[in-house]
């Protein structure tokens, strides 16, 4: 399969799975997930996830997913690659996965005496591909091995810490965003 088309559907593919994180910036507020409890004498989690940000972010994805599917059609056909549509197992694999990623990844950054917004190279990128694509394999596992092929997976992992990068660069300029990843 050509490069380009790799890329295309990697994109695709990740898009339900993208979204939740950013969309989590813009809804998140209100009552932390661990309700201010700590552990070892710091936050389980920390203020950073909150029920209404996980909720908007997985809805987001979710709503992503619906959307992507009933245009797949119209669109391989527009460009000529072959897209998939999302299961509803799939959705919750990915946009599930995603914010699950992010909630380890606080929990391991609390865990290791990293304070709210602190960076962790490398897990701040790539959490939510480690959580949403094994998931996703468990819950969806012939949709999964279908598409994700190991090029579309190999793209995947390079693909996702520049776009991450990217965006949390434009939502801190924006000013939604406290730090730049
Ligand atoms: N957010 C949320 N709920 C989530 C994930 C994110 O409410 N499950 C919101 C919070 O307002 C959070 C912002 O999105 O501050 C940015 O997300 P993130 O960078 O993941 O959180 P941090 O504040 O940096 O906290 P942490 O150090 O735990 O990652
Ligand atoms: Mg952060």
């Amino acid at each position: 399969m050509a490069v380009i088309e790799t890329i295309v559907l990697a994109f695709w593919l990740m898009l339900p799975a993208y979204v939740p994180n950013n969309a989590a910036v813009l809804t998140g507020g209100g009552r932390p997930i661990d309700g201010g409890r700590t552990w070892g004498g710091k936050r389980v989690l920390g203020d950073g996830k909150t029920w209404r940000g996980t909720a908007g972010g997985f809805l987001a994805g979710a709503l992503l997913a619906v959307v992507l599917t009933l245009i797949a059609g119209d669109v391989s056909a527009a460009i000529g690659i072959g897209l998939p549509t999302f299961t509803v197992a799939a959705t919750v694999g990915l946009a599930g996965g995603a914010m699950l990623g992010d909630i380890l990844a606080s929990f391991a950054k609390r865990r290791t005496g990293r304070e709210r917004g602190a960076m962790f190279p490398g897990v701040d990128q790539l959490d939510f591909v480690v959580v949403s694509l094994p998931l996703t394999a468990l819950l969806a596992t012939d949709w999964f091995f279908t598409w994700f092929t190991w090029e579309v997976i190999l793209v995947v992992v390079v693909l996702t810490p520049i776009l991450h990068v990217a965006t949390n660069v434009i939502a801190y300029k924006l000013g939604l965003k406290n730090e730049p990843w």
